[in-house]
């Protein structure tokens, strides 16, 4: 991580700025948190009160790479990283940062980090925090060039207050005093959900669990006292999946572990399948 990046991040104990020192990070207070080989660090205090089923599993994730990899939401990263550059445009913060919250395996932070550099010709520092210690772990082996910490959204975001210039939320938990109170002034707030007929034929075909109806609405409702809408993009595009693909996205779902023999063996042997894949990008901003 370049140096300046560190400066958003900040103690979970004392709340103070942590700094780096080689292979340990420290806080002003002195507390102390090991760089893991990989380069992440675990910012959790208390791991063990966290219930098992907190966080995707090795399957999950492992699914969801593999499912990201092969391009099928390539039409989601591209809007992604259109809203990113729109945000960040013209941001005079020093560092620019983009923080991913329940970024998982690290997927879409380390595109937008891509696109901004690359293809736009920002600098930016950029942030991926998941409670699944496995999760940051591939991340941060995979993409070393963003900065990964292990964090449970539900307590508390590991940034400092206004640090963060883009915070990306895809598919993931939500603390909305958190989320405000890290947000720079000006900054943005990127929600991505999935839309209620997002998979639908794919899901009737393999009786699979609705979408949430309300989803959209209860976003609104979890953000509006604090942020204002500042924009909205529905996305829809066609999806055909290979077994492989169909498979992975299946494992990605919370309700792969209910899955019945039945069910398991459609599956398996399920030709290519054409559906639709449909996603709310909902963009907050202070009012
Ligand atoms: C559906 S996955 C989405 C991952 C990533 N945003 C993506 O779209 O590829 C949800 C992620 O939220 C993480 N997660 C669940 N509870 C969390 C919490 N309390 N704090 C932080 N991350 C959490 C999971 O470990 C998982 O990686
Ligand atoms: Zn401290």
């Amino acid at each position: 991580m370049r140096d300046h990046c560190q400066r958003p991040l900040i103690c979970p104990i004392c709340r103070t700025s942590l700094q780096g020192y080689g292979k340990t990070w420290r806080c002003l207070a002195g507390h102390s948190f090991d760089v893991a080989r990989e380069g992440y660090v675990n910012l959790l205090l208390s791991r063990k009160k966290l219930a098992a089923t907190v966080g995707d599993t090795a399957v999950m994730l492992q699914a969801r790479r593999r499912f990201l990899a092969s391009g099928a939401y390539d039409g989601l990263c591209a809007a992604v990283n259109q809203v990113a550059a729109e945000c960040l445009t013209g941001v005079s913060g020093s560092p620019t940062a983009v923080l991913d919250a329940g970024c998982g395996e690290g997927y879409y932070i380390n595109q937008v980090r891509r696109f901004l550099e690359d293809d736009v010709g920002m600098t930016v520092c950029t942030f991926g925090t998941d409670v699944a210690k496995a999760a940051i772990k591939l991340a941060a082996k995979q993409y070393p060039s963003a900065q990964f910490l292990v964090a449970d959204t539900n307590r508390f975001i590991p940034c400092a207050d206004q640090s963060i210039h883009l915070l990306l939320n895809m598919f993931a938990p939500r603390h909305p005093a958190e989320f405000v109170r890290v947000l720079a002034p000006g900054g943005y707030l990127l929600v991505v959900i999935p839309g209620t007929e997002h998979l639908a034929q794919f899901r009737a075909e393999f009786n699979l669990l609705d979408m949430e109806v309300e989803k959209r609405a209860r976003v609104m409702a979890q953000f509006t006292p604090h942020l204002a809408l500042h924009a909205e993009r529905p996305l829809t595009f066609p999806l055909t999946l290979t077994n492989q693909q169909l498979n992975d996205l299946v494992q990605m779902m919370p309700s792969a572990r209910h899955l019945t023999p039945a069910q398991q063996q459609a599956l398996q042997s399920a030709p290519a399948f054409t559906t639709f894949a449909q996603f709310h990008l909902l963009l907050f901003r202070e009012p």
